[in-house]
């Protein structure tokens, strides 16, 4: 692959600015200064430095985000601020987005990648991947709400796939399991049975939890552990 393509792929300089680091000898390609922005580097293979930093180049990134209360899941929107651009540059540049919608209004785990396919599959409905949400509602859940929402409750003329619910003593918080996710979902299934949303926070993703330490706003990429978790959903 090219020095500059691997610069760009990776977020950290365009193609411009990859040949005025080549020509500041800022770059090395195994302990040598590079002599130009286009030659050819095995991706795999070589240890390239960038200001003495190493550079590691993985095919696809994959971020996890506590996403903050007002931002939309989108990478551009007219008015109100989006997800991405609580992203540094270099990964904005590199294309990330998120993977599925979260409400304006709904806090936490956000994913964002450039992994088109796997995004695809792990919101698909077909492939189950569970995604568990905590919140709190204005009035207490009726009884009987459980068995209801595990027979899949029916919204509009759609049928939702059956939700596993707890609710602690007061039946106004507790934790929704999906494995899809219709427009507002979660608020429309607690409007069937009379309440409404007052929070809501996702807080696991293909049985991956929040990392808890992310104030909102924050990310980090996910460990290679958590990574392979993803990829290897069916
Ligand atoms: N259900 C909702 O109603 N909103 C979300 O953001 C996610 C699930």
């Amino acid at each position: 692959m090219r020095l500059d393509k691997l610069f760009s792929d990776v977020g950290l300089l365009s193609r411009r600015d990859c040949a005025r680091a080549v020509s500041r000898g800022e770059i090395l390609v195994n302990g040598v200064p590079a002599m130009r922005a286009d030659m050819k580097v095995d991706e795999k293979q070589a240890e390239i430095l960038y200001r003495g930093e190493r550079v590691l180049f993985s095919k696809f990134v994959y971020v996890m985000m506590n996403k903050p209360e007002g931002y939309i899941s989108a990478t551009t929107d007219g008015k109100a601020p989006v997800v991405t651009e609580l992203l540094p540059e270099d990964l904005q540049r590199r294309g990330l987005f998120p993977a599925g919608r979260l409400d304006k209004d709904t806090t936490g785990f956000m994913l964002l990648t450039d992994d088109g396919q796997t995004a695809h599959r792990l919101l698909s409905p077909r492939h189950h991947v569970e995604k568990i949400y905590a919140f709190s509602l204005d009035t207490p859940l009726p009884m009987g709400a459980e068995e209801r929402f595990l027979d899949g409750v029916l919204l509009g003329d759609e049928l939702c796939k059956p939700a596993a619910l707890t609710l602690d003593g007061t039946r106004r918080t507790g934790k929704i399991v999906l494995t899809e996710g219709k427009y507002h979902q979660i608020k429309r299934m607690m409007q069937r049975e009379g309440s409404t949303v007052l929070s809501l926070k996702r807080i696991s993703f293909g049985g991956i939890p929040l990392d808890e330490s992310l104030a909102p706003g924050a990310w980090r990429y996910l460990t290679e552990e958590e990574a392979e978790k993803l990829l290897s959903q069916k």
